[in-house]
C-alpha cells in the first residue's frame, strides 16, 4: 500500500484502497506471504469466520483451506460482489459489523481479520471486534490477524477514509485482557498476531475495557 493518489470515497474505502486491495499484487502478497506465515502457527479447523474481507484477496486463499468460510463485511457493495462470486460454493457472505456478530458462542474453529482493524475508528470498537471474535470461537479456536504499521505515507493514503493504526506493543495485553492465551505478536514490516481461546476456565473471556473518553458505538 504505497503512494497516495486519488482519494475519492468508494463504498467504505477510498479509491486508493479499492484499487490496491483488489489488485493481483495485493492478492499475491497476502496469499503468498501473510496468510501462510499465520496459518503455519494456527490450525484453521473446518469452520472459519473472516471479518472485513473487502474485495476478497484473503477469502480466495482461505476458502481452499477450510470446509466452510463465513465472511462478514460491513460494506454491502463489497459483500454483494463476494456473494455473486462465491454463490453455490463453501463461502457464505454476510453483511454487518464485526463489532456485533450474530453468531452463537463457540460457532467457529478460527476467526481472521486482515488489514481491517485500522479502518475501525476507535480502540474501543477494535476491542469490541476482538471480543466478539473471542466469543464466537470455540474453546481452543484460533484468531489470526494482520495489519499495516503506522506511517505518514499510509496516513496520506487513507485521506478521506478512516485511519486508526494499531500500535503493536499493546496488542498482546489487549488480547490477553479479552481472555486469549498462547498469543504471538509479530512485527516484520507489518503487524501479525495469532491467539488462542483457552480450553479451560479462562475460556469465558472478558468485556472489552472502554477506551477512555471514547464512545462504544457499534
Ligand atoms: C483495507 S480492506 C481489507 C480487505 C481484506 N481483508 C484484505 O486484506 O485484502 C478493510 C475492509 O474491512 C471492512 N470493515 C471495516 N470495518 C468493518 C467492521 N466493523 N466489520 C466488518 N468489516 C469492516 C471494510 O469495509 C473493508 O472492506
Amino acid at each position: 500500500m504505497g503512494s497516495a493518489g486519488p482519494v475519492r470515497s468508494v463504498g467504505g474505502m477510498n479509491e486508493n484502497h479499492a484499487r490496491v486491495c483488489s489488485s493481483p499484487e495485493w492478492a499475491a502478497y497476502i496469499q503468498g506471504e501473510i496468510l501462510p506465515s499465520l496459518t503455519d502457527q494456527a490450525d484453521l479447523g473446518d469452520d472459519m469466520l473472516e471479518i472485513g474481507p473487502g474485495p476478497g484477496a484473503a477469502t480466495e486463499w482461505l476458502r481452499h483451506r477450510v470446509k466452510r468460510l463465513t465472511v462478514l463485511e460491513v460494506d454491502d457493495e463489497a459483500a454483494g460482489k463476494l456473494a455473486d462470486r462465491y454463490a453455490g460454493g463453501n463461502v457464505e457472505v454476510a453483511v454487518g459489523s464485526g463489532a456485533k456478530l450474530g453468531y452463537p458462542d463457540g460457532s467457529f474453529d478460527s476467526v481472521g481479520c486482515f488489514t481491517m482493524l485500522h479502518h475501525v475508528p476507535t480502540v474501543a470498537l477494535q476491542n469490541k471486534i476482538l471480543a466478539e471474535a473471542f466469543r464466537v470461537l470455540r474453546p481452543g479456536g484460533m484468531l489470526i490477524g494482520s495489519d499495516s504499521l503506522a506511517s505518514n505515507d499510509l496516513r496520506h493514503f487513507h485521506s478521506g477514509d478512516t485511519y486508526n493504526p494499531i500500535e503493536p506493543a499493546p496488542v498482546l495485553g489487549r488480547l490477553q485482557t479479552l481472555g486469549f492465551d498462547k498469543i504471538t505478536v509479530m512485527v516484520d514490516g507489518i503487524l501479525k498476531f495469532v491467539a488462542r481461546k483457552p480450553t479451560g476456565p479462562g475460556a469465558c473471556g472478558a468485556e472489552p475495557v472502554p477506551e477512555p473518553g471514547a464512545e462504544a458505538a457499534a
